[in-house]
């Protein structure tokens, strides 16, 4: 039983803040959670009380849920109360990998090979219905750890059915759920059966209030619940849509970017780059579809073949984290990712020159280390809820970096000013724009990322948070 009066404030979240590795020996060991989502939620701490509920993702994260039970241990989640719910593995991988990450994450990011896919048969009913059960089992959690009228805050699509499910469950919460995805236009998304397309918009519309990361997003939203429901309504009880643009936690990146380890990257970034006057182009990214990272490499090629006098003056330093690997197009899209990197570096590459410098393990320090020292960063994804790397790469630069993003990037409403703006499926022009990037005078450079920083500073991810939380609860 959960203590009473219960929280004031409740997360939930698909991945939590941590997640856990089994060793042979039984042994747990814990170890930070990636992407964007929970980066923004990690800067609430443990001061603020809330809990925060997530799912167990693998064997490991399991084994602690069992363990621990309705708190992990405080010394792994920095002080934070998470509990974390141990779902049948068979709902989950359902849910998670079927639905969430095949059927909505496509839908939102517009990535189906149309011709083929998708195809909405009998095995999809059986996982739509497992991605109900696992929505079901967070609505349950939500409701217990909920103090009366308490606020609960759900994010991303993994959980688009809790709203629904929790206020017919607690009709006295303030319930809010935030995208950190875009939203697809209304002829996209009816490409999923009509039914379904309208139990996940009603599921959303159980909340009080959405919160997306642009306008753009937003209006994706209202557009679909127009076109499908007729309007954007409950019976009971209204919902206000709302744009909150996560921001880079500039203090903490700072801070972090300074320690011994960053530094350490750095000297051995260089020693593998090579030429102390070469230029650096820098991407990192979870080797994810939406991040277009393959006709990224075809436009450093492009660049390499148009303007011949980069050879051997500039170096593609490009960090590919693992993501998703149970889905078989997501390994496969990694090993495109390698093998294109190898083509170029075999067609290009002399013996004191390796045009691309490919890296597959999560390293943060080392992340941090390319963003210092970037003159260029490319980020060019097809379609992106916000991208904070975008965000990230200005605030930490040394000596100034051009940025070059994607006009499909949530990012792009706020960076498009002083960033190079591509369209991402146009090769061509993004090699001419990192041409671009690399002359860019030193002076200009400099004075776009100081804007740059300020606009992806803007509002940081407690900021953001406590614009959500006050939103939801009418506080000023
Ligand atoms: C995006 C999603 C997050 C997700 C993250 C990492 O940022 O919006 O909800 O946590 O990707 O993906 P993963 O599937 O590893 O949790």
């Amino acid at each position: 039983m959960v203590a009473e009066p219960g929280a004031q404030v409740v997360l939930a979240s698909n991945r939590g803040p941590v997640s856990y590795a089994l060793g042979g020996d039984g042994a747990l060991s814990a170890r930070r959670g990636g992407g964007g989502l929970v980066s923004g939620l990690s800067a609430i701490g443990p001061e603020a009380g809330a809990v925060w509920v997530c799912a167990a993702l693998g064997d490991g994260d399991r084994a602690a849920a069992r363990r621990y039970g309705t708190r992990l241990a405080a010394a792994d989640t920095g002080g934070q109360a998470v509990r974390m719910l141990d779902i049948d593995p068979e709902v989950f991988e359902a849910a998670y990998n079927g639905i969430a990450n095949s059927t909505l994450w496509f839908l939102h990011h517009m990535l189906y090979d149309i011709p083929r896919e998708p195809v909405f048969d009998a095995a999809f009913r059986e996982r739509w219905a497992a991605y109900g059960t696992y929505n079901a089992a967070f609505a349950d959690a939500l409701a217990q750890e909920a103090a009366p009228g308490a606020a609960v805050i759900v994010q991303d699509y993994h959980l688009a059915l809790v709203p629904g499910m929790l206020r017919e469950r607690r009709p006295d919460l303030r319930i809010g759920h935030f995208s950190h995805t875009p939203w697809a236009p209304p002829e996209y998304f009816r490409l999923l059966p009509d039914d379904i397309a309208g139990q996940l918009l009603r599921g959303m519309l159980g909340a009080d209030r959405l919160g997306f990361l642009t306008a753009r997003w937003a209006q994706g939203f209202a557009r679909c619940c127009q076109e499908v429901l007729g309007a954007m309504e409950s019976k009971d009880h209204s919902t206000a849509l709302a744009v909150h643009p996560l921001g880079a936690d500039g203090d903490f990146l700072r801070e972090r970017a300074r320690r011994p380890d960053v530094g350490e990257r750095m000297a051995a970034l260089r020693t593998e780059i090579g030429g102390a006057e070469r230029k650096v182009i820098v991407r990192v990214d979870r080797t994810e579809l939406s991040k277009n990272i393959v006709r990224g490499l075809h436009a450093y090629r492009r660049l390499l073949e148009l303007r011949p006098e980069w050879r051997g003056r500039v170096v593609h330093l490009a960090f590919a984290y693992p993501s998703r690997q149970d889905l078989a197009v997501y390994r496969d899209y990694t090993a495109e990712v390698s093998r294109l990197a190898q083509e170029i570096n075999s067609a290009y590459g002399t013996p004191d020159w390796q045009p691309v410098l490919l890296h597959l393990e999560d390293d943060f320090a080392r992340s941090l280390a390319a963003y210092r020292i970037a003159d260029v960063a490319l980020v060019n994804p097809v379609r992106d809820g916000m991208n904070l790397v975008a965000k990230e790469v200005p605030v930490l630069s040394d000596e100034g970096c051009a940025l070059v993003l994607s006009r499909e990037a949530g990012a792009a409403a706020e960076l498009s000013e002083d960033a190079l703006m591509v369209n991402p499926y146009d090769v061509e022009a993004t090699a001419r724009a990192l041409h671009e990037a690399l002359t860019m005078p030193p002076g200009e450079r400099a004075e776009r990322t100081k804007r740059l920083a300020a606009a992806a500073t803007a509002l940081p991810p407690q900021a953001w948070f406590t614009a959500q939380l006050e939103g939801l609860t009418g506080a000023q």
